[in-house]
């Protein structure tokens, strides 16, 4: 059976970084499996009362059910104040509930992105403490804080650096690899 890897990107920003080092990821799964790239950018802000009454957005469902058919998740983010984007945190929220349908309990990887010199390591590790409380099995090692992103793109945006790309190939390895440990539980 085909195992669908989900991809969501934490910035909406036409040309962000964070999106080219995601794609380069969606491009290292193995045979038997799918990347598909799940949009945040419409996911009015959670509002629990909506999940209660019959105002709840079709775009909720649709994106619950979007990720219901995920066999595990690529987090891709950049680092907003030392966090998470809160359009991120936002999708997150959405996704978790109603209270006890939290999607968000597959194998999953993080990577965290940052033209600057740290990496994202804030938002990588705010992300993992989010996604503690909804049990999401995730890749320790190896930790992908992507420091100085623009100097792995070439012109076309594109990921090309090899250090760069062996380093997400481990890390899409590792994610392959938890996802069959998991299957097996
Ligand atoms: C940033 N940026 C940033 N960078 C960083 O390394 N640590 C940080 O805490 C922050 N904080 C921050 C806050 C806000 C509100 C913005 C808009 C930006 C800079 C950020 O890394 C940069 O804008 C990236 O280009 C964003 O990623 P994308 O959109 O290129 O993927």
């Amino acid at each position: 059976m085909t195992k669908r890897i989900g991809i969501i990107v934490g910035s909406i920003r036409t040309g962000s970084y964070t999106r080219s080092f995601a794609e380069a990821v969606a491009n290292m799964f193995g045979e038997g499996y799918e990347t598909e790239f799940i949009e945040i950018e419409n996911l009015p802000f959670y509002n629990e009362g909506h999940d209660d009454d019959e105002d709840r957005p079709d775009v909720y469902n649709e994106f619950r059910d979007t990720l219901a058919r995920m066999d595990g998740f690529v987090f891709a983010t950049p680092e907003y104040n030392r966090s998470i984007p809160g359009v991120l945190k936002n999708a997150i929220d959405v996704g978790s509930r109603p209270y006890g349908e939290s999607k968000w309990n597959k194998p999953s990887y993080i990577v965290s992105v940052s033209p600057g010199d740290l990496g994202g390591f804030g938002a990588n590790h705010h992300l993992r403490q989010v996604l503690v409380i909804l049990d999401t099995p995730l890749v320790q090692q190896p930790e992908t804080y992507v420091r100085n992103a623009t100097a792995f793109l070439d012109e076309d945006g594109k990921v090309t650096n090899p250090e760069m790309l062996a380093l997400l190939q481990s890390g899409v390895d590792a994610l392959e690899n938890l996802i069959s440990r998991y299957d097996q539980k």
